[in-house]
C-alpha cells in the first residue's frame, strides 16, 4: 500500500535513509520538515513494515523528486515503480520532473531511464565522495498517469 507519510513513519524511515544514504542519510529532523514543507508529497509503501518511501517537492511547473529508496531486501519487487506512480499521478501545477543522481548510482539510473527520465546534464564533483551529479528530467504527460489533467 502506498500511502502518505505521517511522523509515526518517520523512525523506520529514518533507519532505511542511514543504510541506504549514510553520511548523506535526512535525520528525522529533516523527515519532519519534509512531511510538513511546502509543495512535497511524502509518501510510503508499507506492507507488514515500511519497505520504502519517496519525496517530491513541488515549485512552480516542476517538481523535484528528492528521494526515493527501498528497503535492501525488497529491491527489484516494483516498489519504487509503485511509489514513483504515485509522485507522477500528482504533479500539482508541475508539468515536468527533475532530480539529481550521482553518477556511480549505476541502479537508481537504469531505474530512472526505464521510467522515462533523460539525462540533460552535469554537475562535476557534485557529492561529498566526488562523484559527478546527473540532471535528469522528464514531462509529465497528461495521459501517462491517469491524472485526469487535460494538456495545453
Ligand atoms: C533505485 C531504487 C529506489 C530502485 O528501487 P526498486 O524497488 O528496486 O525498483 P523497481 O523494482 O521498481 O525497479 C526495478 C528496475 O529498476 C532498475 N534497477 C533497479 N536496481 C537495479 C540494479 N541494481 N541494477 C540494474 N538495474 C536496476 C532496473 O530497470 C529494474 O528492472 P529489472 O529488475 O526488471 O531489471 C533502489 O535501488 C534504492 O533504494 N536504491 C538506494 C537509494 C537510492 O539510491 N535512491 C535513488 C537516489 S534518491
Amino acid at each position: 500500500m502506498i500511502r502518505p507519510a505521517t511522523e509515526e513513519d518517520l523512525p523506520q524511515v529514518a533507519v532505511l535513509e542511514t543504510e541506504l544514504f549514510g553520511p548523506d542519510a535526512w535525520d528525522e529532523v529533516a523527515l519532519r520538515a519534509e512531511v510538513h514543507g511546502p509543495g512535497r508529497r511524502f509518501v510510503v509503501a508499507v506492507e507488514e513494515e515500511l519497505t520504502g518511501y519517496a519525496v517530491s517537492r513541488s515549485i512552480g511547473d516542476v517538481v523535484d523528486l528528492q528521494r526515493i529508496a527501498v528497503s535492501p531486501s525488497r529491491q527489484r519487487e516494483g516498489i519504487a515503480a509503485t511509489l514513483l506512480a504515485d509522485l507522477l499521478a500528482h504533479p500539482g501545477d508541475a508539468d515536468r520532473m527533475m532530480l539529481e543522481v550521482s553518477s556511480r548510482n549505476d541502479a537508481a539510473i537504469a531505474f530512472y531511464l526505464r521510467h522515462g527520465f533523460t539525462r540533460l546534464s552535469v554537475r562535476p564533483r557534485y557529492y561529498r565522495d566526488g562523484s559527478d551529479a546527473l540532471v535528469l528530467g522528464r514531462a509529465l504527460l497528461v495521459a501517462d498517469q491517469g491524472s485526469g489533467r487535460m494538456g495545453t
